[in-house]
């Protein structure tokens, strides 16, 4: 199996890596590109972790594959902040203790980013059917629904 160049658009900068086809966006990221905020947590589309957003749509990076990801753009945990200014869900998290280990924080801010962006952060329901795929082994669930609902309203 031959390697061979890929082209990404990760946080607005174009970035050349040489990889096999069948390298994951998750391995891309954290491998190649030395951005290692997506967790790998299941490694199976199973836990959210690994949760970028591709042309705005939240995706589990783990199982998408990196040559689908050329000519899209991706944004990543590290692309949220402005400089030294957090995204708002970010502060938001901050300020509802939104994380306790922090592992699963990377993918929670991605999709409920998502969430705000798509609509879904109407009510507490809502928010939590949507950010259903993202486990949190702390159990940060109530903390992190009230960080989204507070910079939806
Ligand atoms: Fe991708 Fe768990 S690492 S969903």
């Amino acid at each position: 199996e031959g390697i061979s160049e890929m082209r990404l658009k990760v946080n607005g900068t174009l970035r050349t890596i040489q990889a096999e086809p069948r390298v994951t966006l998750l391995d891309a990221l954290r491998e190649r590109l030395d951005l290692t905020g997506s967790k790998k947590g299941c490694d199976h589309g199973q836990c959210g972790a690994c949760t970028v957003l591709v042309d705005g749509r939240r995706v589990n990076s783990c199982l998408t594959l990196a040559v689908m990801a050329q000519g899209k753009e991706i944004t990543t945990v590290e692309g949220l902040a402005k400089g030294e200014e957090l995204h708002p869900l970010q502060a938001a998290f901050i300020e509802h203790d939104g994380f306790q280990c922090g592992y699963c924080t990377p993918g929670q801010l991605m999709s409920g980013v998502a969430c705000l962006k798509e609509g879904h952060a109407k009510t507490d329901g809502d928010v939590r059917e949507w950010m259903s795929g993202n486990l949190c082994r702390c159990g940060a669930y109530p903390n992190i629904v009230a960080a989204i609902r507070q910079v939806e309203q």
